[in-house]
């Protein structure tokens, strides 16, 4: 079973409200210790990485900040997560680190150069989830530009993103290309150096790379969109894929789609993961009644502001007992996210008010899970079995009590199974995850071959 945490460097992670629960710890966001001791706990446990959401959006409703924006602290403030990251390679012996970078901003030469020098500082324990970028209304407006790329260009516009990235950290540089040999005082090898020439139709760029050859050189390539369109991203380059966890039966069709979409491009199937939340304690009753503690500090405001953010649907101002189709073709409805628009249409399509009912407390989180160590491992099991998936995203509810309560009685569990490894899995996080090079990487080899 593959493993990650979930986090946001900020004090909320999931769209949901719980900071403030004296369980959790999160508001010590701001300080080195915490994060360090976050990363620790997760490689002894034998966690696989850390993951970091990220983005320039918060929650807004009719233009300007909603309150569960300021009021609650949902996707508000928060801190550039890249920062954190080699000093916790630095304190951790082997876990991995994921890092969220939109393809919508900066131009692929700065991303290529972030990920190259995190890929050296970690020694090959960096991962990048490549996303679109979910509010792009906020994240336009805030950057200045006049009007938000539509959905699907985003989406074409990313592929080309991630070819020209990984060709910049793959096709440059030969592998014995670096000497830095003091004796002859000199640093490169000239023949060993390969111009890139591209010419997309999103982005050019013409010249070398200036990061030589770290440990894995492209990052491993994770992605986070479930639309159609995200999907066929995931299918030609994500090497790890984040579905979204809604039902099982949706989840296995999203899995098995994506699968099907990379044999077709005649890629391997990337590892699929999914988020979970996950309530245990040493009874169910007792894990019953921490998760309801949780449940009773939600809100509608909450509800309605990250779903707005993420479809541009404002669900309070709707009719509560249509459904969503009195939307659809409206405004900026299905040129923000669209897979949490679609999943809510069709025969059964549930009325606005079980919408809300549906996603409270769920905010951006995936399958929950409330029980005694066992029956939570059963849990697992069944999802698995259920829907293909390779593994899970642990997102905590009260960071940081919540995953030392998961290292401490559900991994003793998932090694007595056979689902953890006994001895945690070390080295790159391409090697401990077991996937090989990147699509760029196999050009590479025939460069150099
Ligand atoms: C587990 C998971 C993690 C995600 N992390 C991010 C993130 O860090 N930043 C972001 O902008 N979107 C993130 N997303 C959202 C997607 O990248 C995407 O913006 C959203 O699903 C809408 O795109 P879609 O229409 O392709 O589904 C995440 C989604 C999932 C399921």
């Amino acid at each position: 079973m593959r493993l990650g945490v979930f986090e946001v460097a900020g004090a909320q992670v999931g769209g949901t409200l719980s900071w403030p629960h004296p369980r959790a710890t999160s508001v010590r966001y701001h300080e080195l210790d915490y994060w360090i001791e976050y990363a620790q706990l997760l490689d002894r446990a034998g966690f696989d990485f850390l993951f970091f959401a990220d983005g320039y959006g918060y929650p807004t409703l009719g233009g300007d900040l909603a309150p569960a924006a300021w009021r609650d602290g949902i996707n508000f403030s928060g801190l550039e997560p890249m920062l954190l990251i080699p000093t916790l390679a630095r304190e951790t012996e082997r876990l991995g680190f994921v890092v969220t970078a939109s393809t919508g901003l900066d131009h692929p030469v700065q991303t290529a150069r972030r990920f190259g020098s995190l890929d050296h500082l970690t020694d090959g324990r960096i991962g990048w989830n490549v996303v679109t970028g979910a509010s792009q209304n906020v994240v336009a407006e805030l950057f200045g530009h006049d009007t938000m790329a539509r959905h699907d260009d985003r989406y074409a516009a990313a592929s080309e993103y991630v070819d020209l990235t990984t060709q910049l950290m793959e096709t440059v540089w030969d592998d014995d290309a670096l000497l830095m040999d003091r004796e002859t005082g000199v640093f490169a090898r000239r023949e060993g150096l390969h111009r890139l020439e591209f010419e997309g139709e999103h982005f050019r760029s013409s010249g070398y790379f200036t990061v030589d050859p770290s440990p894995q050189r492209s990052p491993v390539l994770f992605q986070a969109g479930t639309s159609p369109a995200g999907r066929e991203l995931a299918a030609q380059w994500a090497e790890a894929v984040f579905v979204q966890g809604t039902t099982p039966a949706h989840t296995a069709g999203n899995v098995a789609d994506i699968r099907d979409r990379a044999a077709a491009h005649g890629r391997p199937a990337p590892i699929t993961m999914c988020g979970v939340t996950i309530t245990v304690a040493e009874t169910t009753e007792e894990a019953k009644a921490r998760r309801a503690e949780f449940d009773a500090m939600q809100n509608d405001d909450v509800v309605n502001a990250l779903y707005a953010g993420n479809t541009g649907i404002d669900l309070l101002a709707l009719d509560p007992d249509g459904t969503l189709e009195q939307v659809v073709g409206t405004g900026v409805v299905g040129q923000m996210g669209t897979s949490n628009i679609e999943r809510f249409l069709g025969p059964d399509a549930p009325t606005v008010r079980q919408i809300i009912e549906d996603l409270r407390g769920k905010g951006t989180r995936g399958f929950q899970v409330t029980g005694s160590p066992s029956s939570v491992v059963d849990q697992l099991e069944e999802l698995m079995e259920a829907t293909g998936l390779d593994g899970f995203l642990l997102e905590p509810v009260f960071a940081l009590t919540d995953v030392v309560d998961f290292a401490e009685m559900v991994v003793p569990e998932l090694r007595a199974r056979g689902h953890l490894p006994g001895t945690p899995r070390s080295g790159t996080l391409r090697g401990q995850l077991g996937v090989g090079s990147p699509a760029n990487g196999d050009h590479r080899r025939r460069t150099a071959g």
